[in-house]
């Protein structure tokens, strides 16, 4: 394998330019076959320029998607960004991997619940658009998510919400290297509007595909934010469907640590806030965090959920039905009363029973973090950072006592700005690409792809790790129903079989 300086290429010599990453995903792996005859044009991490012979390749033919490398001042402009992409080569028979440096542009596409998102990040950490439409009427109409109604409210914006990714970004389709979409977990009937748009998109412009498990893109968007935040890390990860605590150890190695028993914190935010007749159309959670500003956190004596545990573990209905029973014994009648049009006595009831149950609640992740960070600790020592993210992480009280937790422990906190811990396609991107550049990705799908006759991939229950096996919880009784194979058992798996 010689060494060669640049400029190397004709134009010749780039227009058969391949770029070929390895086929890891057990799906990619089946389109494998040895082509003798491929060379790929790697740009070294230490900066000199290397001609390869590439043998374990895809079939895929990525010459369309490469044809905007058909000049050299692109080529050039676009490999000086410094992105890795692990190569795997045969050098003579002896095989070896090498990092190149190539610069992708993913567009990130996410329906899995009530927002409809796109956004184009690359791989720089640029964010060159986001576009987000949610579905807050409909939540404050129905009082929950409609799976029904929230897919019809995607079908509705989906094309619109990508085209403006587009705009936004000023690119055109062929601009892309990749598209990343959330296949789960989630709402089948919402996760299956995204997919279908993004294998439409992707098979119609020849794009690789990504399939990106949303709550890792919850956790992973800090790397997008904080660039010096390294694996293993420990992620709180608070929505309105998940409670989780993960233990990242690496790009897809990710252990669980606990998850909630019930329901997630935002699910009681949202519930909580619907009882005390709070508007509704911004989102139960940010109504919620404003008015308990007003009250006294300590008025009334919710007890803190699953104290007896000593895991690491949540519990959110428990504390639910406190509130209720609270607001009941109130007389506070919230099917009248809009918030808005209340006596001040009243709101200062209502605010008491916010300001109290957001203490309660929180307090209830303090002590688990605190938990986790010491189990977290024992299994990787060199952890530095707590990661919170997720809809509910944007909530500054969250922010504030969370703080304080990881101060005591000498750690830091890492926490997304609030519009990257909701739900956005900022954050499906940003995984998309960190997968992508470790080769994990499916070809493009047929351009004719007969959408009632294909199958999509969606994966609704879909854990993110295996669970720690010694803080496994006695009082859990989780639904085990239907649960695809965990992200990083497959990853592993997959691993394994291209060793
Ligand atoms: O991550 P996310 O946008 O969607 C899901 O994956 O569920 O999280 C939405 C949840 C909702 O329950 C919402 O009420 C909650 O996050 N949330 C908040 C705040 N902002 C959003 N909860 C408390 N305080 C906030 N400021
Ligand atoms: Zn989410």
């Amino acid at each position: 394998m010689m060494g060669v300086s640049f400029p190397l290429a004709s134009v010749s010599l780039l227009s058969h330019l391949r770029f070929i990453p390895i086929p890891i995903t057990a799906s990619a792996s089946a389109s494998a076959s040895a082509s003798a005859s491929s060379w790929l044009l790697l740009c070294l991490r230490n900066g000199s320029w290397r001609r390869k012979h590439a043998a374990a390749v895809t079939k895929w033919d990525h010459r369309h998607h490469y044809s905007s490398f058909a000049s050299h001042s692109l080529l050039k402009q676009r490999l000086s960004h410094s992105v890795a992409v692990r190569i795997r080569y045969d050098n003579g028979g002896s095989g070896g991997e090498e990092e190149a440096v190539l610069m992708s542009t993913v567009l990130g596409i996410e329906t899995s619940c009530d927002d409809t998102a796109a956004a184009i990040v690359c791989s720089d950490g640029r964010i060159l658009s986001e576009v987000v439409s949610s579905q807050t009427d409909l939540l404050s109409r129905y009082g929950g998510v409609a799976p029904k109604m929230a897919e019809e409210a995607h079908l509705q914006v989906i094309d619109q919400v990508v085209q403006q990714a587009l705009e936004n970004a000023n690119l055109k389709e062929t601009d892309l290297s990749a598209v990343a979409v959330t296949i789960g977990p989630g709402l089948s009937l919402c996760l299956r509007v995204g997919v279908q748009k993004a294998r439409r998109f992707a098979g119609k412009f020849r794009l690789p595909i990504i399939g990106v498990h949303h709550m890792e893109a919850h956790a992973l968007v800090a790397r997008l934010v904080h660039k010096e935040l390294e694996f293993p890390f420990l992620a709180l990860l608070i929505s309105g469907g998940h409670n989780l605590l993960i233990l990242a150890r690496d790009l897809g190695d990710y252990v669980q640590l606990g998850t909630t028993i019930d329901d997630a914190i935002g699910e009681a935010f949202d519930k909580t806030a619907r009882w005390l007749g709070l508007d509704m159309r911004r989102g139960g959670g940010p109504a919620l965090e404003e008015l308990a500003r007003e009250g006294d956190p300590h008025s009334i004596k919710f007890s803190v959920p699953m104290k007896q545990h000593k895991d690491c573990n949540f519990s959110y209905a428990g504390l639910k039905t406190q509130v209720r029973m609270a607001i009941e014994s109130r007389n506070i009648n919230t099917e009248k009363n809009v918030i808005s049009s209340i006596d001040c006595e009243d709101r200062k009831a209502r605010a008491d029973i916010a300001a109290s149950f957001q203490r309660v609640a929180v307090l209830h992740l303090e002590e688990r973090c605190e938990r986790a960070i010491e189990w977290a600790l024992g299994i990787e020592p060199s952890i530095t950072s707590l990661v919170i993210s997720g809809g509910v992480a944007s909530n500054q009280y969250v922010r504030l006592r969370l703080d304080d937790v990881v101060e005591r422990n000498d750690l830091q906190l890492v926490c997304p700005p609030p519009r990257l811990c909701t739900d956005n396609g900022v954050m499906v991107a940003w995984t998309g690409i960190e997968h992508f550049r470790l080769g994990r990705f499916d070809p493009p799908p047929p351009e004719d792809e007969q959408e009632d006759t294909v199958q999509f991939d969606l994966r609704p229950r879909w854990p993110l790790g295996e669970e720690y096996a010694e803080g496994r919880s006695k009082a859990r009784s989780l639904k085990r129903a239907r649960v695809h194979p965990s992200l990083t058992s497959i990853i592993q798996a997959s691993v394994k079989l291209h060793r």
